[in-house]
C-alpha cells in the first residue's frame, strides 16, 4: 500500500474544549503524521463550498454556522492508506455509533459536532487540501 495524504478538521468543538492536542495524539498515535497544520476561522463561503455535497440537506446551515462559529485546526495527515485509516481513527460519524477508542467516542457531543472531519476518498483528499493548502505549505 502506497503512502497517502488525507485532509483533516478539528472542529470548532474541539478547539473550543482545548482538545487539539489530545486529537492530534491520536492521529500520531495511529502511525499518521501531520505534515501540515494550521488553525483558522472558515468564513461561511468557504465552510459552503466545503459541505457543497450536502447542501440540500436539512443539517447543511446548522453545519455552516457550527464549522464558523469558533476556530478550526485544517491538516494534511500522511502514512500507508492514510484515508481509511483516518476514517477508521475517528469512528463513525454518529459519535453513539462509533468504536471504542475512536476519537468521536471519546471526544465528540453529538452527531453535529462530532469533532473531527476526515476525506471519505483519495480523490476528494485531493480537492479538500487544494482548498486550505498550497503545496509548498506541506512539508512532509
Ligand atoms: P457526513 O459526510 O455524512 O459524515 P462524516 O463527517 O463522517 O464524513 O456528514 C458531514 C457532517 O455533517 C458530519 O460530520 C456532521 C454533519 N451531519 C449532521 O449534522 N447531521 C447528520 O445527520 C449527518 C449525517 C451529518
Amino acid at each position: 500500500m502506497a503512502t497517502e495524504r488525507t485532509f483533516s478538521i478539528l472542529k470548532p468543538d474541539a478547539t473550543r474544549r482545548n482538545l487539539t492536542g489530545a486529537v492530534n495524539a491520536v492521529i500520531e498515535e495511529a502511525g499518521l503524521r501531520i505534515v501540515a497544520q494550521r488553525r483558522i476561522r472558515m468564513t461561511k463561503e468557504q465552510a459552503e463550498k466545503f459541505y457543497e455535497v450536502h447542501k440540500e440537506r436539512p443539517f447543511f446551515g446548522e453545519l455552516v454556522s457550527f464549522m464558523t462559529s469558533g476556530p478550526v485546526v485544517v491538516q494534511v495527515l500522511e502514512g500507508e492508506n492514510a484515508v481509511a485509516k483516518y476514517r477508521e481513527v475517528m469512528g463513525a460519524t454518529n459519535p453513539a455509533q462509533a468504536a471504542e477508542g475512536t476519537i468521536r467516542k471519546r471526544f465528540a457531543e453529538s452527531v453535529g459536532e462530532n469533532t473531527v472531519h476526515g476525506s471519505d476518498s483519495a480523490e476528494n483528499a485531493k480537492i479538500e487540501i487544494a482548498q486550505f493548502f498550497k503545496d509548498s505549505d506541506i512539508a512532509a
